[in-house]
């Protein structure tokens, strides 16, 4: 059977289980359990570390020695973040308080396939901002608001499913049936539906999804972060995604820093109320919160290994701020440095 592309939301998924998700209310069940055989049969796994996800990576994957275990397909890029006053003014971390701060970008395909098609798929972004007193920040997010399921066993079990239907050992429905036992996974379905994948890395939307702490003269503020590009968003044309090729984004990247010039950020914090969950990735806030324009983020060239040495591990933070209860936060954290490791050791 053909391989397929994964990644962290359903929309990576699109390769192999878009259709199956967005067929999923009128799915036609060809199981004949009871409600509580069914229960037990798509029950979640009781448990999901950071070795389980490496080692379904590459079971899905296959093996890529010294290519990352997810994300495989990307290219680094580098720039400089310019802090708003407001953010100055609000938070009290190193983040915000020098002007033109170094980054080291990698913008990438979900999925552990290095040959992704990039017709499809979610994008994903990684950034390093270099601080003073050899301080620095990280980042990294995704072209969906939500993350497919609450916890990482809801993400680890969609990915089993999906390994199992490969082998042929699972139907498309038993996928399915997964995914409508778990309702956290499907706000992410949701919003994937009938959306097209992003025409370059650089006219999407990408969210850092999980809630983070920001230190303020007063209070701790918790927030989740979004990074929308100047231009606006385009997305690819039903017919592109048909018949265009299958690998544009980074030639056109290369090419609209050099030709076009600067391509420019706005990154968005939205504050979170107090009664706001921040331990459920896969549940947004309601639209009305408060949202402050914290700086702009311009991509000044691209190409290139300064992103290869880097771990964009989202708990990396600089002072001032601090991850949330977030239960995928440390899942995260514990698998990138497995796959760095292996990476920068060739394996
Ligand atoms: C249980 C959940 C997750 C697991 C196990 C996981 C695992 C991984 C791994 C192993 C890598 C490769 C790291 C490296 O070699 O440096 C990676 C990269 C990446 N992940 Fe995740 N991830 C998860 C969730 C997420 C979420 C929720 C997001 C978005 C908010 C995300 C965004 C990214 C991005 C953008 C990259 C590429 C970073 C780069 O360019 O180096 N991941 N992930």
């Amino acid at each position: 059977m053909k391989r397929f592309q994964h990644a962290f939301s359903p929309v990576a998924f699109k390769s192999l289980t878009l259709a199956v998700m967005f067929a999923l209310p009128t799915a036609v069940v060809a199981h004949n359990h009871s409600k509580a055989e069914d229960d037990q049969h798509y029950a979640l796994p009781k448990s999901a570390t950071a070795q389980d996800f490496i080692a379904i990576f590459k079971e899905i994957n296959g093996e890529h020695p010294g290519i990352r275990k997810a994300h495989a397909r990307g290219v680094c890029a580098v720039g400089e973040f310019t802090p708003s006053t407001a953010a100055k003014q609000r938070f009290t971390s190193p983040l915000f308080q020098v002007d033109n701060a170094p980054l080291t970008l990698r913008f990438s395909m979900g999925g552990g396939n290095p040959n992704a098609d990039e017709r499809r798929g979610a994008r994903g972004v990684g950034i390093q901002f270099e601080l003073p007193n050899n301080q620095s920040h990280t980042i990294a997010g995704i072209t969906s608001p939500v993350f497919s399921g609450a916890t990482p066993n809801h993400f680890l079990g969609l990915l089993q499913w999906n390994l199992k239907m490969m082998r042929g050992e699972a139907t498309r429905e038993d996928v399915q049936k997964f995914m409508a036992a778990h309702p956290s996974m499907q706000p992410a379905i949701e919003w994937n539906r009938g959306r097209t994948a992003s025409a370059e890395y650089t006219s999407a939307t990408y969210y850092g999804i999980h809630a983070l702490w920001a230190n303020t003269q007063g209070d701790a503020q918790k927030f989740r972060w979004q990074l929308v590009p100047q231009a606006g968003e385009k997305n690819l044309t039903k017919q592109q995604v048909e018949s265009g090729p299958q690998s544009f984004l980074t030639e056109r990247l290369i090419e609209q820093v050099k030709n076009d010039g600067a391509v420019t950020f706005d990154w968005h914090w939205t504050i979170g109320a107090a009664d706001d969950p921040t331990n459920d990735p896969s549940a947004q806030w309601p639209a009305d919160r408060e949202q402050v324009h914290v700086g702009t983020i311009t991509v000044t060239s691209a190409g290139g290994e300064a992103c290869t040495p880097i771990n964009f591990d989202p708990v990396r933070v600089a002072r001032g701020i601090r991850p949330s209860d977030d239960p995928v936060l440390p899942i995260r954290s514990a698998a990138y440095a497995i796959s760095f490791g292996q990476r920068l050791s060739n394996q």
